[in-house]
């Protein structure tokens, strides 16, 4: 092993910032004459996304075939992280042949509300079951000796204006909802890098969070790899490097560095810290520089994690209903094969996670291989909304044919996509209008799903059945027909309550932030924790799914540790049950949602079997994190321990009496009603306050029209400048004409939220963060003295740049 302190005792301070930041879009730097080693970062969650040409950090640009997996939205409906830790190790392979050290993702963002864009990117509403799912991935691509970077930290769970809005929460709802996860992949799974979010948490950019970085990740949990910002993310470099942020990505051509010499040069950044955190970034170098030394194939193994993918689609799909049982389709059924994801599957998100998938099946391409007597297919509907009446009657015309139709549908690209949130949980209108003609010609319709977070279904009393295969990546059109045929029995559950419709949803009022916030009232209520608690009716609860079999459980057993129970597969179908264990706190003087879940094991069973089985209640299960204190605590007193087949069903259920503290509340129980009773659709300024214990920070715009480096340009509409004014309107013409095209238009997105920050951070070093605030001067109305300031700097850049050379 290298000794690094010595190695960094050679390095000049230059050198040593230099380390930290990027040589290009996806490369560190390197120092040859010390043989410090590159290393490459590549996205991402759901397959390698390696670019060798032209970069780019919206899945723009080719990059090199890889295999597409499921995205996790989809994994985590297998509930069961063996799946996701065999993904895992599939990328983490791939990475290896693709010379790619650093694998961008897991997404692990909180699914606050249906909205959010990259809701398809991340596993769960709820924390643990996103932890669990996440941890496996990390542990699959690390087993390849690279490392996986799970992202966003913290509380980035919107995408307007994502670089600089400011998510306003309270101490406890951030650890117990939005820190859970990162903080049991970062104890059990040890990954050896992290990427911070582009938002502020309560006033701090994510990068810069002294709190979130130091205190919490590197010496509460023990993280010890390094931090990455998200691509442009960076603030203010030497802040960042202060709390705890390693890597800017992507370069900055060297202005980052020199804010780091600088900083040390004033006394600004003790050089002390700087050697620390060049430290910590080496040592994950030197971590991953065997694996590559060791590789010797170039191999993708295509065909083997196209079947891995394939498999995984399989154990995600869930079957939501299944009316007389139409399902599994009976051998040689005569079906007609309806709708245009059939022919061109709807398969993965728009954006940094993209993938280009090696090969690509269609339902169309392999239904030959299934024991399906096909009578036909049509389109039935444009994906992008258009009406056609003339496809619209094909279709009908031929599910008169049939017995069963399957009638695929969902979400088309622009609904879903990094860089923009969505404003409604409809499927395109087309098509809802061809499943009501088609019902009237066909009583037996099978729904087909394709979609990456949670829809509205108001037409599902025009189906017998639905199978929501969400996005199944590039082998999953095969994996819904072995379901659709009983070649495999459903076994997956929903990770996301499915709401009946969008004003249900607990951040109704707050989804997404209109100003400088996006202010968590909801608190803890997100997802089954508030449609329980404030006893909302859902169209389909967290944890649900159905099974072409029937289980049965029985004989609880609980104690302080572990839930002990059997289950027995009563129909005559083998098949797998996910099972899962929530806790109800009796009596509970600290408010807390009805119910949360504590554990799960996800049993396959032969036909007849019954085998028992245990879940361990680990540190978790118990705990809240009380703020008076900023500790974790157990409340003393009596807790159910439920065991369910959805958050809705239970079937079991024991008392125990847990030993804890009798620590004080740190508020006044009056003043927090809706909290205790989960009403938190309207929660008032007064509320939110008492919620936060503060003040809630200005969060009105710069009423004077004034805005700053960390405004984002769509602000310039509020611009003194009238050339600013016109600048937004041109960029505003542009955003909506490509939203009508169908074909979200990310960089147009980007750039359209992006502060002004971000040209500094995102222009290779064309342009420096002095040169940015020139800018906002111009903007401001100041326009010729920004305008000198602006061009010096140019010239000041161009002189530091040939000097570092
Ligand atoms: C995304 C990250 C991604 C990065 C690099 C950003 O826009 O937020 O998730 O890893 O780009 O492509």
């Amino acid at each position: 092993m290298v000794d690094l302190k010595d190695l960094i005792s050679k390095m000049t301070l230059e050198e040593k910032a230099s380390l930290l930041s990027g040589k290009d879009i996806w490369e560190t730097k390197t120092i040859a004459r010390l043989n410090i080693p590159t290393v490459v970062l590549s996205d991402g969650p759901h397959g390698v996304r390696r670019q060798v040409g032209a970069g780019d950090h919206l899945g723009l640009n080719a990059s090199l075939p890889a295999t597409c997996f499921p995205t996790a939205a989809t994994i985590a409906n297998s509930w069961d992280p063996s799946v996701a830790e065999q993904i895992g190790a599939c990328i983490g392979e791939e990475a290896l042949v693709q010379g790619v050290g650093v694998v961008l993702g897991p997404g692990m963002n909180m699914k606050r509300s249906p909205l959010c864009g990259r809701n398809f990117e991340y596993y769960s509403e709820d924390p643990y079951l996103c932890g669990k799912m996440a941890l496996g991935f990390v542990k699959g691509v690390q087993s390849n000796g690279v490392s996986a970077c799970p992202k966003h930290y913290a509380v980035n769970s919107q995408e307007l204006r994502r670089m600089s809005s400011d998510s306003i929460l309270d101490e406890r709802t951030l650890r117990e909802i939005y820190l859970t996860a990162f903080e049991m992949v970062v104890k059990e799974a040890k990954p050896r890098s992290l990427m911070t979010s582009y938002n502020k948490v309560n006033g701090i950019y994510a990068s810069e969070h002294e709190k979130l970085l130091q205190d919490i990740l590197m010496d509460e949990w023990g993280f010890d790899g390094f931090v990455v910002t998200d691509w442009g993310g960076s603030n203010n470099h030497v802040e960042s490097v202060r709390a705890g942020n390693h890597l800017e990505m992507p370069t900055t051509g060297g202005d980052s560095d020199r804010e780091l010499v600088d900083a040390v040069k004033s006394g600004k950044l003790e050089e002390e810290l700087l050697n620390q955190r060049v430290e910590e970034f080496l040592k994950v170098l030197y971590e991953i520089k065997p694996a590559f030394e060791r590789n010797k194939s170039n191999d993708l193994k295509i065909e083997d994690h196209h079947k891995a993918a394939q498999k995984a689609a399989a154990e995600s799909i869930v079957l939501l209903k299944n009316e007389d049982s139409i399902l599994p389709l009976s051998s040689a059924c005569k079906v007609a094969v309806i709708g245009d994801f059939a022919k061109t599957p709807r398969y993965q998100g728009a954006g940094s996670s993209i993938v280009n998938c090696t090969k690509l099946d269609s339902t169309l391409d392999v239904l030959k291989g299934f024991d399906l007597d096909v009578v036909g297919f049509e389109a039935g509907y444009e994906r992008n909304g258009k009406m056609d009446d003339r496809m619209q009657q094909a279709a009908v015309e031929l599910a008169q044919k049939a017995e069963v139709v399957l009638f695929y549908m969902g979400l088309d690209e622009i609904s879903e996509t990094e860089g923009l949130d969505r404003t409604h949980m409809q499927i395109p209108s087309n098509q809802v209008a061809l499943l009501s003609r088609l019902s009237k010609v066909n009583k037996n319709i099978v729904v087909i799903l394709s979609a990456g977070s949670a829809i509205e279904m108001p037409w599902i009393s025009n189906c017998k059945a639905v199978l929501h295969g969400y996005l199944g990546g590039q082998a999953g059109a095969g994996a819904m027909l072995q379901v659709i045929t009983g070649e495999v029995n459903p076994s997956g559950k929903l990770a996301e309550t499915l709401p009946i419709k969008y004003e249900d949803t607990p951040t109704y009022q707050y989804f997404p932030g209109k100003e400088y916030h996006a202010e968590y009232r909801e608190g803890l209520f997100i997802g089954y924790r508030y449609y329980d608690t404030a006893n909302i009716s859902v169209q389909f609860p967290f944890g649900y799914g159905l099974s072409y079999t029937t289980f049965e459980y029985s004989n609880l057993k609980v104690s302080q540790n572990q839930a002990t129970f059997c289950i027995k597969n009563t129909g005559i179908r083998d098949g797998a049950e996910v099972v899962q264990l929530y806790i109800h706190a009796k009596d509970s003087d600290v408010y807390r949602p009805f119910k949360e879940l504590k554990g799960f094991t996800k049993v396959f069973l032969k036909a007849g079997e019954e085998k028992e089985l245990t879940i361990t209640l680990d540190d978790k299960a118990f705990r809240y994190y009380n703020t008076g204190n900023s500790q974790w605590e157990v409340e003393e007193g009596e807790y159910e321990i439920l065991i369910g087949a959805s958050s809705k069903e239970i079937r079991l259920k024991e008392t125990i009496f847990i030993k804890g503290s009798k620590a004080k509340l740190w508020y006044e129980k009056d003043s927090m009603k809706p909290y205790y009773t989960g009403q938190i659709q309207t929660i008032s300024d007064r509320e939110f306050e008492c919620l936060l214990g503060r003040q809630i920070p200005n969060r009105r715009w710069n009423e004077q029209g004034l805005l700053d480096v960390n405004d984002a340009l769509c602000q310039m509409y509020y611009a003194k400048s009238g050339l600013a004014r016109l600048a937004y309107k041109i960029l505003h013409t542009l955003k909506v004409r490509s939203e009508k095209k169908g074909v979200p238009n990310l960089n147009v997105l980007f750039i359209y939220n992006m502060p002004f920050r971000g040209i500094a951070k995102m222009t290779n070093g064309v342009i420096t963060m002095d040169m940015a605030n020139e800018m906002v001067r111009m903007v401001n109305g100041q326009f010729w003295s920004g305008l000198k300031g602006f061009i010096k700097g140019y010239f000041r850049n161009k002189k530091a740049q040939k000097s570092m050379k």
